[in-house]
C-alpha cells in the first residue's frame, strides 16, 4: 500500500516530503521515516497548506505506529495531541487526527489488538487522498456553475492567493483546482497570481503549478489588487481555507482579508473554496480562531540575506478572517453556500 503524490509518498515504513521550502528552484524530497519528521516538516512548512497538513500528520501516525509498541489508547492519544500542536490554524490537521484516533480506538477496543493498526491507517490515507481528489471536482464544478450564472460564456480572469493546488492537497485542488478546471473547459483568459508574502507561496509555488498545467497567468505583488479591481482586470476572486467557522467567517492565508475587502468595494465575487475537514462548525466566529503566528525572520531575511535594518523588528501573523459577510459563496463537496450566513452554514454543513 502505497501513496504516491508530488508532495507527498510512500507507504508505511518511510515516505518522502517535497521539500516546498526549496520550490521553484530545486525539487528535493526529505526522507520522513518517524513521527517526528512528520511533525517538523509540518512545523518548518516543508509540507504546507490546509489538507496536506493532515495528510502529513496521518503519515506521522502511520510511522509511529509500525515502528512503536503502544499499550493503551491513552498513550497513543497523548501522541495524537502532541502532532496537533505542529500548527495551530488549519483545523484539517485536528480533523485527520481526531478521524485517526477514532478508527484506532474502534480497531483495538473490537480486536483486543495493536496488530494492523498502521496498515488500517494507511488505508485511511489512500482513502482519504482519493476521495479529496473527487471532492475537488465537485466544489468546481459548482463553482462552474455559478460562475456561469454571473458572467455566462465569457472567458474570465481570475486571481487567487497563496497556494491551494496539488502542491496544497495532493491530489488536484481546492480554488487553484477550480481556476485549473475552467481552464481545461476553456473558460480561462487570464490569472492573477498573487505573490504572498513572506513565504511567497503564490509566486513560488502557485506559478509553478500554473507553468506546469501551460495555465497564461502573471504573478503580481499582494498591493497591486486594488489597481487590478479598479481597472475591471478581475471577474472572480477564488481562495482556500485553513478554518471556515459556524457562521462562515473564514481563515486562510494573511492578506485574504483585505482582498475581500477591496473585492467588495469593487463588486468583484469573492470565493471560498475548500473541503468539509476545513470546517470547524464547534466555533461561533472568527474571533475565536487562533492564528498562527510565525517567525519574525521569515519577514526580515529573504533566502538568509537581511533586508531590514539592524534591530528592526517585524509582526508575522500567518493568517487573518475574512468576514463572511464579504464572501459571495463558499464551495464545500456538501454543496454552495450562498449567500453565507449561519443559517446557510447548517443547511449545507450539518451540525
Ligand atoms: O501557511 P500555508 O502555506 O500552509 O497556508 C496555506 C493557505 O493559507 C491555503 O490557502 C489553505 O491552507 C488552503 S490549501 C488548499
Amino acid at each position: 500500500m502505497n501513496v504516491n503524490y508530488v508532495p507527498i509518498r510512500g507507504n508505511k515504513t518511510g515516505f518522502e516530503f517535497l521539500d516546498q521550502r526549496k520550490l521553484p528552484l530545486e525539487e528535493i524530497y526529505l526522507p520522513g521515516n518517524t513521527l517526528d519528521d512528520a511533525f517538523v516538516a509540518i512545523k518548518d512548512m516543508v509540507v504546507r497548506g490546509a489538507p496536506l497538513i493532515g495528510f502529513t500528520a496521518i503519515a506521522g501516525l502511520i510511522l509511529d505506529l509500525n515502528s512503536k509498541q503502544y499499550k493503551n489508547l491513552d498513550e497513543f492519544k497523548q501522541t495524537c495531541e502532541y502532532m496537533k500542536t505542529a500548527r495551530p490554524t488549519a483545523v484539517n490537521l485536528m480533523y485527520e487526527i481526531d478521524m485517526s484516533y477514532k478508527a484506532i480506538a474502534a480497531h483495538v477496543i473490537e480486536k483486543g489488538t495493536w496488530e494492523g493498526t498502521a496498515d488500517l491507517l494507511m488505508q485511511k490515507l489512500i482513502d482519504s487522498m482519493k476521495k479529496l481528489e473527487s471532492d475537488n471536482m465537485t466544489m468546481a464544478k459548482l463553482a462552474e456553475k455559478r460562475l456561469e450564472a454571473i458572467y455566462g460564456d465569457k472567458k474570465l480572469n481570475l486571481m487567487t492567493l497563496c497556494n491551494t493546488g496539488f502542491l496544497a492537497c495532493g491530489p488536484m485542488g481546492t480554488a487553484l483546482g477550480v481556476i485549473s478546471h475552467m481552464n481545461a473547459i476553456g473558460k480561462v483568459n487570464h490569472v492573477y497570481a498573487s505573490e504572498t508574502r513572506p513565504y511567497m507561496q503564490g509566486i513560488r509555488l502557485t506559478s509553478w503549478e500554473l507553468m506546469k498545467e501551460n495555465i497564461k497567468h502573471e504573478i503580481v505583488v499582494e498591493g497591486a489588487a486594488s489597481h487590478l479591481m479598479k481597472s475591471g482586470k478581475v471577474d472572480a476572486v477564488f481562495i482556500g481555507a485553513d478554518r471556515i467557522v459556524s457562521n462562515g467567517d473564514t481563515a486562510n492565508k494573511v492578506g485574504s482579508s483585505g482582498l475581500s475587502i477591496i473585492s467588495n468595494h469593487y463588486g468583484v465575487p469573492f470565493f471560498v473554496v475548500a473541503p468539509f475537514s476545513s470546517f470547524d462548525m464547534s466555533l461561533d466566529s472568527g474571533n475565536q480562531i487562533e492564528i498562527e503566528m510565525r517567525p519574525e525572520d521569515e519577514i526580515l531575511f529573504c533566502k538568509g540575506v537581511r533586508l531590514a535594518p539592524e534591530g528592526a523588528r517585524a509582526f508575522n501573523p500567518s493568517f487573518d478572517v475574512t468576514d463572511h459577510k464579504l464572501v459571495t459563496s463558499i464551495f464545500c463537496e456538501k454543496g454552495e453556500v450562498h449567500p453565507v450566513n449561519r443559517e446557510n452554514m447548517k443547511t449545507i454543513l450539518g451540525e
